[in-house]
């Protein structure tokens, strides 16, 4: 069914608002989760609603958030969410990274006790909307082991990086560093078919075809081996362990609703004019743009694509038609409206 993006915000607003959320606060958090649709990544779209809902009940986030700057210096600042919703902090950390990079030319800015903030890549365009450059991460409970290991020590931290250019999308970079999210792997398995090589290993950490075995004990694989591990690790390092907040094995899994996550972000906002004339900046990015895009294509490809791109165009379609909610979701989303008493989508 295909909901118009319109209803469901209202929907998602008029749900977190029911659960306590102030209404501004009920929006932001909303319009990233909206912006995952729209964009096509699901994972991170309505779907997740009602597990935030459930936590904000279970006061593992805090309805009201509540977002202390623990220091700060010229450029930098550290940030306690003190457990609000990470999409709260997440905005509060880069506007404060965009705010200081306006005056300084850089600016750096860490979140500690957050939670889940969403897709990374609506930090990074907040920069790139104001013509800088953003590099956004966090980190996220373990679900991957090391190169070689077969234990979960590290999460699939998400890295974006958007930069303005003059053509029609910014560059914009925004992934996870596993080779692919488990959702896939359960869709595998739900279809009968292998998983491609890569993806994921079993509960001894070899590496396996078999989606079942990823799924009973086994681990999603970091993306590109162990450089993938590697920026993994050092993507921790710059969230969890600069933040002074949790990292690796201290963060339980979102889906325990018995303790609280601490998750940590880190926001830098480079201002392309402490370097050169922005718009000189925006033509060689442009350049640049074109040469991957005209570039000569392998046999049988009808495209090639720039980091974002097949993003942005879904997301350009389904604010006119709407978004397209699975069955599966609506189920979910009706029971929510059904146990808050609100008015359903339907
Ligand atoms: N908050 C969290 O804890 C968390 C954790 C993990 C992931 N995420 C989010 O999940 C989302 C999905 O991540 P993912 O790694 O599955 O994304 P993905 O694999 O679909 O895409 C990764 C990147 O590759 C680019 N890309 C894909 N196909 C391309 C092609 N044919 N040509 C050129 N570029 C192409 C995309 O534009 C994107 O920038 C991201 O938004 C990420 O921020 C969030």
């Amino acid at each position: 069914m295909e909901i118009s993006t319109t209803k469901l915000a209202e929907f998602s607003t008029s749900c977190l608002v029911k659960a306590g959320v102030p209404e501004h606060e009920a929006e932001i958090i909303t319009n990233t989760m909206i912006e995952a649709d729209a964009r096509g990544i699901h994972s991170h779209g309505v779907m997740r609603l009602p597990i935030y809902i459930e936590r904000i009940q279970n006061e593992l986030i805090r309805s009201v958030s509540k977002v202390i700057v623990e220091q700060e210096n010229k450029a930098t600042a550290m940030l306690d969410g003190t457990f609000s919703a990470g999409q709260i902090v997440g905005t509060k950390a880069m506007e404060m990274a965009i705010e200081k990079a306006e005056e300084y030319g850089v600016g750096v800015v860490t979140a500690k006790n957050s939670n889940h903030f969403g897709i990374a890549a609506h930090y990074a365009l907040m920069a790139s909307k104001k013509d800088m450059i953003g590099i956004v991460m966090s980190n996220t409970a373990p679900l991957m082991p090391p190169t070689g290991g077969a234990e979960k020590v590290l999460g699939n931290n998400p890295l974006a990086i958007a930069a303005p250019t003059n053509g029609k999308y910014p560059l914009l970079l925004d992934m996870a560093l596993s080779n692919v999210a488990l959702g896939k792997v359960i869709f595998s398995q739900k279809k009968g078919i292998a998983i491609p090589e890569g993806w994921g290993a079993d509960q001894n950490g070899k590496a396996t075809t078999d989606p079942s075995a990823v799924l009973n004990g086994g681990f999603i694989s970091p993306v590109g081996g162990p450089k993938g591990f590697g920026l993994a690790l050092m993507v921790e390092t710059l969230t969890g362990v600069l933040s002074g907040g949790d990292f690796s094995k201290m963060i339980p899994s979102m889906y325990d609703l018995t303790q609280k996550q601490s998750i940590s972000h880190f926001m830098l906002v480079i201002n392309v004019s402490y370097f050169m004339d922005v718009e000189r900046f925006k033509d060689l990015a442009s350049m640049l743009s074109s040469y991957v895009k005209n570039a000569v294509k392998a046999s049988g490809v009808d495209e090639l694509y720039l980091p974002g791109e097949i993003e942005f165009s879904i997301e350009e379609k389904r604010m006119q038609s709407g978004i397209p909610i699975s069955d599966s979701v609506l189920d979910e989303l009706r029971k929510l409206a059904e146990t808050l008493q609100v008015p359903g989508l339907d």
